[in-house]
């Protein structure tokens, strides 16, 4: 049984495995190879690109998919978050894959639930599949890791993106930078000013700011974001020719990415998405030890 919860512990060597797993499915490999197995989806927190492309990845292998809908089961009615889990196992499923607001919230199952659980997102933490697609769109454009220069450019603070991200790129030998508005910084990381970032960068890639994540509101309007931190059409243009833009989306136009911008020779936005099947159809099969 392989559980996939945080990217930080998966060796290197383990990471690439997934990504040329993912390359090979993309390519047709594994269709139906998990024929025997059903699947439920927990999501405790809103989702389309994980919980959606997870259900299509899952299909894909031939699992049987079960979407549980949070809104209108037990939850309603004060069961708790381990006994929703539990009762999902005692049903015989095979694997879940969850996303909850509470940062590692799997601590509370490892040990007691014995399927394998994969992490499509823990509060702040770790967002292991959405890393490894962001990787995959790296590796297929540049062919390495090695010596690129990245800027992640945003809500810092409250992305769980930002942060698997970073701890696994310095690991494959990428220099990681962060830039955007300075109450949404970490000082853990390196900050670079976003005009010399966009003009020095192989990848940009741009967060949404995460308010339902936020005490309170921004200080910047939405325009004086846009017009500080947005990737424009004229910021585009400054960008090296061989440097591509990612989003892990959802984005909001006109906020941190231009209208014009979002499907531009330079952005690989839907590219991450189309990704993310291939990804998830490989962490699938690996849990099941394949
Ligand atoms: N990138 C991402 O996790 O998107 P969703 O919240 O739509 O799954």
């Amino acid at each position: 049984m392989k559980n996939l919860l945080q990217l930080s512990t998966l060796s290197k060597e383990e990471i690439m495995d997934i990504l040329n797993d993912a390359i090979k499915m993309s390519q047709g490999e594994g269709l139906d190879s998990c024929k025997d197995k059903i699947v439920a989806n927990l999501f405790f927190e809103p989702s389309t690109r994980t919980q959606y492309s997870f259900n299509v990845a899952e299909e894909k292998l031939g699992c049987k998919v079960i979407s549980f809908n949070a809104a209108a089961s037990s939850l309603q009615k004060g069961e708790s978050f381990y006994d929703t889990v539990k009762t999902f196992e005692s049903f015989g499923i095979d694997a879940v894959v969850i996303r909850s607001r509470q940062d590692e919230y799997y601590k509370e199952l490892v040990g007691r639930i014995s399927i394998p659980i994969l992490n499509a997102g823990d509060g702040v933490k770790d967002h292991p599949t959405q890393s490894l697609l962001d990787l995959l769109t790296i590796y297929q454009e540049y062919g390495k890791f090695e010596g690129l220069k990245i800027a992640i450019v945003g809500d810092i603070k409250h992305s769980r993106v930002a942060h698997t991200n970073i701890e696994v790129m310095e690991r494959l030998g990428m220099t990681c930078y962060i830039s955007g508005p300075e109450e949404y910084r970490d000082d853990e990381y390196t900050y670079i000013p976003f005009d010399q970032a966009v003009e020095e960068m192989d990848i940009l890639m741009l967060l949404r700011v995460q308010h339902e994540r936020h005490e309170k509101e921004m200080s910047l309007s939405k325009e004086e974001y846009h017009a500080r931190y947005g990737l424009t059409m004229e910021r585009v243009h400054k960008m090296k020719e061989h440097a591509i833009i990612m989003h892990p989306a959802p984005f909001n136009r006109m906020v941190e990415i231009a209208d014009d911008v979002v499907e531009c020779d330079k952005s690989r936005i839907f590219k991450q998405v189309n990704n993310g099947v291939y990804v998830r159809m490989a962490v699938i099969r690996r849990a099941f030890g394949g």
